[in-house]
């Protein structure tokens, strides 16, 4: 039997997802709830916002839809997932109090601490002075954290106490992230690569993804701004099985062994982001969703039907559903609008996909892009040009000669995503 899925968000994780989905024998009809300009062409766009939880639910409900998949990480930490249940509709993803994990820096890091899941080491504070008084102590390198959600934009690694001191002014008292930026964290640099974990959960067993690793910084070297992430290779040739094995034992499991001895069971995607520092790896962050722009390099290499997955999960049958990879590599190269993630113009036409996606193995993710009679740009990251290939090698050479014939003013990318990973 056929069934309509309704899927909440309009990026590049979900432009993936979407095309994802739609390869499934079972998908009917596909909502996209707002989608994008890429989304369109794989279901329905709907023009209803990802926070407004009682408008979804009524589409749910009007639409008969079978179920609901969710996106981005606000709507989880606002409880989607408990308004679609409470009003009996099937939902994929972790509940509000799941989420915390990823919405409450604060509440992470004590769960870390209390469980002895290795991380940096750190400390909370609400009072500048104080905040400031404990960096002298500590010195740089040092890196500050708004406890709550900032669009991947609220972390700032400083080297000088100066930036240091800026930091904490615009966090705390500036109020740039408003009330995500009451409480800081400070805490410790570490060092090493940093790679992405995924383990998708229905409560009660979990399977892990293979490791990819994102970009975050807005320039070559890893140079410039934090962003949301320029760019993702997957899977990793550095992280042999034995630390895969170790990472799922001391983390993964930790974890979500930490929240049910909490009374809160995971259910949905869990996406610790990771450093392998010369200390031994450590836990940078928890997110409680699919990574953006990594889903874009898992859809690409995932085999099994990913309507499947979703409906086990919900199901609470994940332990007998087989999660099967293709081999091979792929990457996602981020196209992102002039000034990202600072301010950046909108509205400018983009040019060259079809001929992109004419390089074998490519095809081209819409993030923020909106089509109205023409293809233009509607935010930061517009488009994830990903590849696959036999080497990781092909895969980024396949998506760089594709991101050579797409052009909008102004398009910044970086030219090193991968790089490192093929030196090691
Ligand atoms: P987060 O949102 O906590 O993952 O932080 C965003 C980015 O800042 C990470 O992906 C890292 O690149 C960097 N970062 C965060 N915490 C640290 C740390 N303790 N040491 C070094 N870099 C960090
Ligand atoms: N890839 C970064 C993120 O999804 O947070």
């Amino acid at each position: 039997m056929n069934v309509d899925v309704l899927l909440v968000g309009g990026g590049g994780r979900e432009h993936a997802l979407a095309w994802k989905l739609k390869q499934s024998p079972r998908i009917g009809k596909l909502y996209i709830a707002p989608g994008n300009g890429g989304t369109q062409n794989l279901g329905e766009n709907v023009p209803i916002g990802v926070m407004e939880f009682e408008k979804l639910a009524d589409f749910a409900t009007e639409k008969k839809v079978h179920l609901t998949i969710v996106g981005p990480d606000d709507p989880f930490v606002g409880g989607i997932v408990d308004v679609f249940k409470q009003r009996g509709l099937r939902v994929w993803g972790p509940s509000k109090a799941a989420a915390q994990i990823e919405g409450s820096k604060a509440f992470s890091k004590q769960l870390m601490r209390d469980a002895g899941i290795p991380t940096a080491d750190f400390s909370v504070f609400t009072n500048y002075d104080e905040a400031f008084r404990y960096v002298q102590d500590k010195g740089v390198p040092i890196v500050i954290k708004a406890s709550g959600l900032a669009l991947g934009k609220g972390v700032y690694v400083c080297q000088t106490l100066e930036e240091a001191a800026q930091a904490l002014k615009e966090m705390m008292l500036d109020r740039i992230f408003k009330d995500s930026g009451t409480q800081v964290v400070i805490e410790e640099f570490l060092d090493g690569p940093e790679i992405s974990i995924h383990a998708i959960s229905d409560g009660r067993t979990y399977k892990l993804f293979p490791p990819t690793q994102d970009h975050k910084r807005a320039l070559d070297g890893d140079a410039g701004k934090n962003t949301g992430g320029m760019g993702v290779i997957g899977p990793l040739p550095f992280v042999s099985d034995a630390q895969m094995s170790d990472i799922d034992d001391r983390i993964v499991k930790t974890t979500f062994d930490a929240l049910n001895a909490k009374g809160i069971q995971f259910s949905g995607l869990l996406y610790p982001g990771l450093k392998m520092s010369s200390r031994g790896v450590k836990v940078l962050e928890y997110n409680a969703r699919f990574g953006d722009p990594e889903t874009q390099v898992y859809m690409r290499l995932l085999k099994t039907d990913i309507l499947d997955i979703f409906e086990a999960c919900v199901d609470g049958t994940l332990e007998k559903q087989p999660i099967e990879w293709n081999s091979g590599f792929a990457a996602n190269i981020v196209l992102a609008s002039g000034g990202y993630p600072d301010e950046y113009k909108k509205g400018l036409p983009i040019t060259g996909i079809e001929d992109a996606e004419k390089v074998p193995g490519v095809i081209v993710f819409h993030a923020g892009t909106t089509f109205d009679g023409a293809l233009k740009t509607s935010g930061g990251r517009v488009l994830g040009v990903s590849a696959v290939g036999t080497t990781l090698k092909e895969a980024l050479d396949r998506a760089y000669e594709a991101v050579a014939k797409i052009h909008f003013e102004g398009m910044q990318f970086r030219r090193d995503i991968g790089a490192k990973a093929l030196a090691a």
